[in-house]
């Protein structure tokens, strides 16, 4: 097992002005005992590696195309995400399969080339509540994992994150029972398909994930970290959310 994570994912918010708060979250973890991530807007994301220089915390996409460059109006390729100083990309969040209609093929493609470029890709996959109330959850996020994974998938190269899509920015966060559940079925997914490597493939949980819910979070079985959205924007909530992990190792 790698080392446990946390994962900003800052969506699109973010300016220049907000680059203090790297600056404080570097100053704060010098020498942390697990992985930080932050995932700011691509237009910050040069500047922030920049600043963050020698240290640490590494910094991510959001998103990729799956093609190494051409005629993709808009588009950042993964080979680009890694030339601006990224070590990671967030791929197939639940707000890109529904604003951008990403497919788990799409998501596929993409970690594929994420990897040919070297990144770490963060593979998001959850239920939406309907599903959940329909019992179908293990059946999505299954059927989620088994398409939106390459076959190249291993510890070092992807990260799962299970982020429920009615958790995502609502405040709502599922039971520490529900949690294990489905990350223990994830587990046995990646175990049946990777083998025992599989193991050492970090299953984080996202989805309303603030300072006073993650060291309950952090203690639930297969849960190695967590992928933070809006907790992830100031450095006086991170933190905290940081420490929480460390304490529970
Ligand atoms: P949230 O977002 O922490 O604001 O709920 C999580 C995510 O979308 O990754």
């Amino acid at each position: 097992m790698g080392r446990k994570l946390v994962a900003g994912n800052w969506k699109m918010n973010g300016t220049n002005a907000d680059l203090k708060e790297i600056e404080a979250l570097g100053i704060a973890w010098a020498a942390p005992r697990v992985d930080i991530v932050i995932c700011p807007p691509a237009t910050l994301l040069s500047r922030m590696a920049f600043s963050l220089g020698g240290q640490p915390i590494r910094v991510g996409g959001q998103d990729c195309h799956a093609k190494e460059s051409g005629a993709h109006t808009g588009d950042i390729s993964a080979e680009m995400l890694k030339d601006a100083g990224a070590r990671y990309v967030i791929l197939g969040h639940s707000e890109r399969r529904a604003d951008h209609g990403e497919s788990d093929a799409m998501v596929r493609a993409k970690a594929e080339a994420a990897h040919k470029a070297g990144l770490t890709a963060i593979i998001c996959l959850g239920e939406s509540l309907a599903q959940r109330e329909a019992g179908e959850t293990l059946d999505v996020v299954g059927g989620q994992l088994a398409a939106s994974l390459p076959d190249g998938a291993t510890a070092a190269n992807t990260v799962v994150a299970y982020e429920p899509i009615w958790a995502i920015g609502t405040g709502k966060v599922p039971s520490l029972e529900q949690i294990a559940e489905v990350h223990g079925a994830l587990r046995a997914g990646l175990k049946e398909r990777f083998g025992e490597d599989a193991e050492g493939i970090r299953l984080l949980y996202g989805g309303s994930v603030k300072p006073d819910n993650a060291a309950e979070i952090f203690g639930v079985e297969n849960v190695d970290g967590a992928l933070v959205g809006g907790a992830s924007l100031k450095s006086t909530d991170f933190s905290p959310i940081i420490s929480a992990l460390e304490s529970s190792l």
